[in-house]
This record gives structure tokens, sequence and C-alpha cells, in this order.
């Protein structure tokens, strides 16, 4: 099978890395590439979020299937296109994004079909959102209502505060994002990323994974892409499962095919585990970056064929098989992430960390300057490691990080702290 496999970032790493392990595959084309993935297959140069290179190259090279790792080309219905050419797509159309593309569309969805969520209004002016926001408590959640790179929720502990983040969003702090807020109740509870494929009509489940958004020790300071990953995780029980899938993930695929958008691709379902079972924090159309990166070290089936089966609508009768080892993810990023940084410093190490027992690093954000590896973003390399516990799986990831030698860069030391004060 001839693969193109689009998005540069450690998500697309793992999936190249699992995809290229596939007996099936006989070409793995590549629209970013990159110091990690360059080795597993032939990088084209053509700009990963344009639609219409995406298709021709596609074209041109006789690919089978198009695999879309972020969730922006979908936004901007490359799903459709390759379709349109017939040419099968691993991902949503633009349609069904919405799921992610539009949280207003989320919610009302979700609110129609009874999915457990937080009760919200949506404006399209500060005047009707403040008014909101004072029958309501503290805290606030304010929402950016389109895509913002994960940047566009702030909770906010006082009036004054929600008042603000409202000001910001209609001033054009996230661009066309917040032109339609979204003020959600906020809800406490642990967090956990759930995932699944579905070719529209059978739901293959995959498994559950925790990350760690905060830039900080014990999930303090402010948002980031995700600091690092685990799986399993013990609050991601049976019956959490169970009621996820029926009150969640199943009504949910339902409406979208009722509705005429059926969803095809993996969705990712991020969710609150309450007292009262768990609830629907927010959908993405695509991988979690870095659970992907956890989720792929412990699949044990061949990747290749379920997502060409997902692509194609012929998943009935598929399942995947999973290891009992656990795996962690430990993020490395430059200083001064989320914030500022500085890039093009040389990365050491590498092979060393790659030749220690259970470890496998991710390129997120590296590139080659006269043939020195170097930082090339602000979450750089992933560590990951599996392990029969997850404890070991932690450990092992930072002996894999001590074997780092990159001065400008830091990462959380405290990653799976939840798990691990849970441990007997
Ligand atoms: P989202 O982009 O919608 O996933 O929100 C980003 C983060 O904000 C989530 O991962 C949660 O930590 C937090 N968050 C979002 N909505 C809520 C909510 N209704 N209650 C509590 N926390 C929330
Ligand atoms: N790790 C969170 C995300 O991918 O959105």
């Amino acid at each position: 099978m001839i693969v193109l496999l689009v998005g540069g970032g450690g998500r697309e790493h793992a999936l190249g890395w699992k995809i290229a392990q596939s007996p099936q595959i006989s070409k793995l084309y590549l629209a970013h590439g990159g110091p990690g993935l360059n080795p597993l297959g032939e990088s084209l140069d053509i700009n990963g979020d344009d639609p219409d290179a995406i298709v021709k190259a596609a074209r041109e090279k006789s690919v089978n299937l198009v695999i879309v790792g972020p969730e922006t080309p979908l936004a901007a219905g490359l799903a459709d296109r390759l379709r349109d050419a017939d040419i099968p797509c691993f991902g949503p159309s633009k349609a069904a994004a919405q799921l992610e593309t539009s949280k207003g569309f989320m919610k009302d969805l979700c609110k129609q079909i009874g999915v457990p969520a937080a009760d919200y209004g949506r404006f399209m002016d500060p005047v009707a959102a403040k008014a909101f926001l004072r029958q309501r408590t503290a805290p606030y959640v304010v929402k950016a209502d389109g895509l913002a790179a994960g940047k566009g929720v702030i909770i906010a502990q006082t009036l004054p505060e929600a008042d603000e983040a409202v000001d910001l969003m209609f001033a054009g702090e996230f661009g066309a994002a917040g032109a339609e807020v979204v003020i959600e109740d906020f809800m406490v509870g642990e967090e956990a990323s759930f995932f699944v494929l579905t070719d529209g009509e059978t739901i293959v489940p995959m498994i559950a994974a925790q990350d760690h958004k905060r830039v900080g020790e014990g999930d303090t300071g402010p948002n980031t892409g995700g600091m690092g990953a685990y799986s399993p995780t013990p609050i991601f029980s049976k019956s959490v499962y169970e009621q996820t899938m029926a009150r969640i993930i199943e009504p949910t695929l339902k409406a979208m095919r009722d509705r005429g958008m059926p969803y095809c691709g993996v969705l990712y379902a991020g969710l609150m585990i309450t007292d009262d079972g768990p609830k629907l924090i927010e959908y993405n159309v695509r991988f979690g970056d870095p659970e992907c990166q956890v989720i792929m070290r412990r699949l044990k089936s061949d990747l290749l064929p379920v997502l060409y089966a997902t692509a194609t609508g012929t998943l009935a009768g598929r399942s995947l098989e999973w290891s009992d080892d656990a795996a962690a993810l430990v993020v490395l990023a430059a200083n001064g992430y989320p914030g500022a940084y500085d890039k093009g410093e040389p990365l050491k190490g590498i092979d060393t960390a790659n030749a220690l027992p259970g470890v496998v690093v991710f390129h997120a954000g590296t590139d080659i300057r006269n043939d020195v590896l170097v930082s090339a973003g602000g979450r750089v390399l992933n560590i990951t490691a599996t392990g029969a516990t997850i404890g070991e799986a932690i450990e092992r990831a930072y002996h894999g990080v001590d074997a780092i030698d990159w001065p400008g860069g830091f990462c959380r030391s405290d990653i799976g702290w939840r798990v691990l004060d849970r441990a007997p």
C-alpha cells in the first residue's frame, strides 16, 4: 500500500513509526517530513496545509491512503477533496470536523441528544455574554468558538476576570475563532482522553490516556499543547468506558449519521471523570498529541489495515490488540515555552536514549542545520518508554531524558503524579 502522511509533529512521527512497521506498506510519502520522519519515508516538497497540493501529489504518486494527523487540513476540507478524487482518506469531512472546529455546533448537538456535558450559552456579542455570566457561579469557563490551537479557553475565578475574557475574545485575541463565544459551567473531576476509530457505522474503541496540559509542576501555570502523557489510566475503569461509549460516543456518531455528516476517522473525546460519571469537555477530530504517542507504543496490532478500513467503510469485524505494558511520555521543551523561546540549539544523545530499555524518542520540533540536529519548536522531543507498570514506564522515560544533552531544554519532573500517588 502506498501511503501519504500529512503532518510533521510528534504525533505524526509516532503514526509514521507505527505504520512503517506494517508488512502491508510499500511506500510512505510525507507531506511535511522532518528529521524524525524522513528516515521512514520520502518527504515531498509540498505545503501540507494546501489541499490542492496534497490531492495533486496523491494522484501523481498513486497513493492508496492519505492519513491526516492535524485538524487544520481537515477544517480546510482536505478529506472532502480527496474523496471527490476517489482517494481514500483517514480523517473526517469538513462538515463532520465541526465537532472540533465549532464548539457551539458540538455543544448544541450534544444537548439535543442528551450527552452529559456542562451547561452553556452561545453569544455573538459581549453584552449578552456578560448578562449570562451574572446568572452563573464561579469559576467561569469562557471559550472562543473556533479553532485556537488549544489556547481559546479561559477559566476565570471571578466575574471581572470573566468579563475581561469575554472582552478579549470579542476584541479578536483569538482571531476569527472568537467571533462567537461559548460560556460553560465549570466541571470538577479528573480529565482523560479516549479515542475510537469509526468509518461512520462501525466503531472500534481504542484506549484512554491522560496528558498534562499545564507547563508547571503539579499541573500549574499556563496551558500548553501537552507536557507529558501516559496510558493506561486507572480512572478510565471498565464502568467509565461503558458509560462513555453508551452515553457519549455512540449517540454522537449516530447523530452525525442522522444529520447526513457521517464521521470517518479517529474521534478523540476529552472527558471529565466526575462523581456522576464521565462528561464530555470537548471533541477533537484527530489523535491527541502527545496522547497518540503513548497509544502507538501500546498498540500490538498492525495499524495500517485498520486505518485503511476506517477510510474505506470496511471496519466491520475489525478490532485492535493492546499490550498490557504501560507507556509514558515526557516532553522536552525549549526554555520559555509556552512563551517566547530560542530555536536552532544542538540536540545530542538521541541515539543513546533510543538504546535504553523500552525507550523510543519521537521528534516534535526538530530540524537539521549544517548537518547538526537542532531544536525548531516549543515542544521539541517526546521521550516515550514502555514498562511492565506505569511506574516503570515513567522511570524509563526519565532515564531517556537524562541521556539527552540539550542545555536549552526543560521538562516537567512529575509526569504521571496522579497515577503514582494512587499506586499501592
Ligand atoms: P478545551 O479546549 O475545550 O478542551 O478546554 C481546554 C481545557 O480547559 C480542558 O482540557 C480543561 O482542562 C479545561 N476546561 C474546558 N472546559 C471545562 C469545563 N466546562 N469545566 C472544567 N474545565 C474545563
Ligand atoms: N493533548 C491535547 C490535544 O492534543 O489536544
